[in-house]
């Protein structure tokens, strides 16, 4: 089967709008929501050195992968893979990676879309002047009680639904593609603000310091599948998202160039927000390991002191949920392409099915943060009481069990099968043909890269996860 010359969906205009896209889609909840708080739960410095490590060695290499793969196929994951795995006359397999990815998505947007909400509501809690001379207690206690509230949590989760599936059913193109331009240098501006005042008034060395000094003794060996399984969700990496959009992607238009600027600028807004927020952290004795209400319990205070606090903190907020937003319309775009392809259903149908689909498996996670367990969810479906499990998957919520399963388990299992088909799969003159790079040193070093490092990471942070090998 002979792949297309372009994508049936349409085309990015330029390399630069699909720089900005996919720097709209790697930048996220993931960069200012979720890397403070799993770096607070697993102690700093040495968790964000094997981060920082996974990005360059694992995520990078597959994300030059990816795109490539999507811009070969110039179509839908799912029918990208089919044609190639049949230009390549590989095993049918192949095609279940498209089929997970796409299930990923689901399942990742289900839980995003509802912190997402927390930041549309924050927008208004900030603005209003809510937090206005408010104590570190008086914040949590305020966000406590909200993220307490499945019914308000059901309604911002419902909002945000709406405001993707209307953009994915636009097009990504169009829309997008203009507001990216201006809100992502708009949220640096804001985070450079924001580490200007954790300058000015929180502990700054001390957060500095839990940042960038490696403390090994603090990296349990769980630590660091969350550090990788992170790297692949920050780069939107693993489940067809970076494919899609490279499927948009022209042809003459440099792969691996473009892929390391993303990584560097979604790299640099984590570090950012890192540096923002834990000199509040520390300044205030709060708790760095609180887990993933932690940017809303220290923002809000540091809003609440600064002078002009409530509208610069009203912005922040909405530029997060622009941020979000732009990450949420990539993890849903491999499944509504699909749909139009293989369906031959408009945009408008396949985005309403979708979006209806993933607000309901959502309501799943609005319940995890008023406490409700795994067990409590069993009970209540078969009847009956129990002792509340002391741990294990019984004592998580749904939300955590669909972040770890995403995060730490199908993203990396993705991208491992990413790495391997482009790496193994894929003749080396299709590979070196789509990627066109201009010094055959770096084809050379990506190449080895990603036949070799890459996979035997993934696979040895996966034994060490599981303590086949570190041993306990
Ligand atoms: N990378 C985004 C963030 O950091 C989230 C995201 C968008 C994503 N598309 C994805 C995560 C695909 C994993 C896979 O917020």
């Amino acid at each position: 089967m002979a792949t297309q010359r372009t994508s049936i969906h349409g085309q990015w205009s330029s390399r630069l709008v699909f720089i900005l896209a996919a720097t709209g889609s790697a930048v996220g909840l993931g960069n200012i929501w979720k890397f403070p708080y799993i770096t607070g739960e697993h102690g700093g410095g040495a968790f964000v050195l094997v981060y920082l490590l996974c990005i360059a060695l694992v995520g990078i290499p597959i994300m030059i992968a990816e795109v490539m793969l999507g811009r070969r196929g110039r179509q839908s994951p799912i029918n990208t893979m089919r044609s190639l795995l049949a230009e390549e006359g590989a095993h049918r397999g192949w095609s279940l990676l498209g089929w997970s990815g796409m299930i990923a998505g689901f399942l990742i947007l289900s839980y995003y879309s509802v912190i997402a909400g927390w930041a549309l509501a924050y927008v208004f809690r900030t603005g209003s002047g809510l937090f206005v001379g408010a104590t570190a207690d008086g914040v949590s206690a305020i966000f406590g009680e909200f993220a307490g509230s499945p019914e308000r949590l059901l309604g911002w989760h419902t909002l945000f639904m709406l405001m993707t599936m209307i953009v994915v059913a636009r097009g990504v193109r169009s829309g997008l593609e203009q507001a990216v331009k201006f809100l992502m240098p708009a949220l640096l501006v804001i985070l450079l603000l924001l580490v200007g005042y954790a300058m000015a008034s929180g502990d700054f060395m001390h957060g500095v310091r839990f940042l960038f000094q490696p403390d090994f003794s603090r990296l349990d060996q769980g630590a660091i599948l969350v550090a990788m399984g992170h790297a692949f969700f920050t780069l939107s990496l693993g489940m067809g998202s970076i494919m899609v959009y490279g499927s948009y992607l022209p042809k003459e238009a440099s792969i691996a160039s473009s892929a390391v600027i993303i990584a560097l600028a979604d790299t640099a807004v984590a570090l950012l927000a890192g540096m923002a927020i834990f000199p509040i952290v520390f300044g205030n004795g709060l708790e760095a390991g609180a887990g993933p209400s932690l940017i809303f319990q220290t923002l809000p205070l540091a809003f609440g002191q600064m002078p002009w606090g409530s509208f610069i903190g009203g912005l922040f907020f909405v530029l997060l949920v622009f941020a979000a937003w732009s990450s949420a319309i990539s993890l849903i775009e491999p499944a509504v392409s699909w749909l139009v392809e293989n369906r031959g259903w408009s945009r408008v149908y396949a985005s309403t099915m979708t979006g209806a689909v993933t607000w309901a498996l959502g309501i799943a996670s609005i319940f995890s943060f008023s406490g409700v367990t795994l067990q409590d969810i069993i009970l209540s479906l078969v009847g009956g009481e129990g002792e509340p499990a002391a741990g294990g998957l019984l004592a998580m919520t749904v939300f955590d069990i669909l972040d770890y399963l995403t995060a730490n388990i199908m993203l990396p299992l993705g991208g491992l099968f990413i790495a391997l088909f482009a790496g193994h799969v894929m003749s080396r003159e299709s590979v070196r043909e789509e990627l066109a790079m201009r010094s055959p040193l770096m084809f050379r070093l990506w190449f080895g890269t990603v036949r070799t490092v890459t996979p035997v990471l993934v696979v040895l942070v996966f034994l060490s996860a599981i303590g086949v090998i570190g041993g306990e």
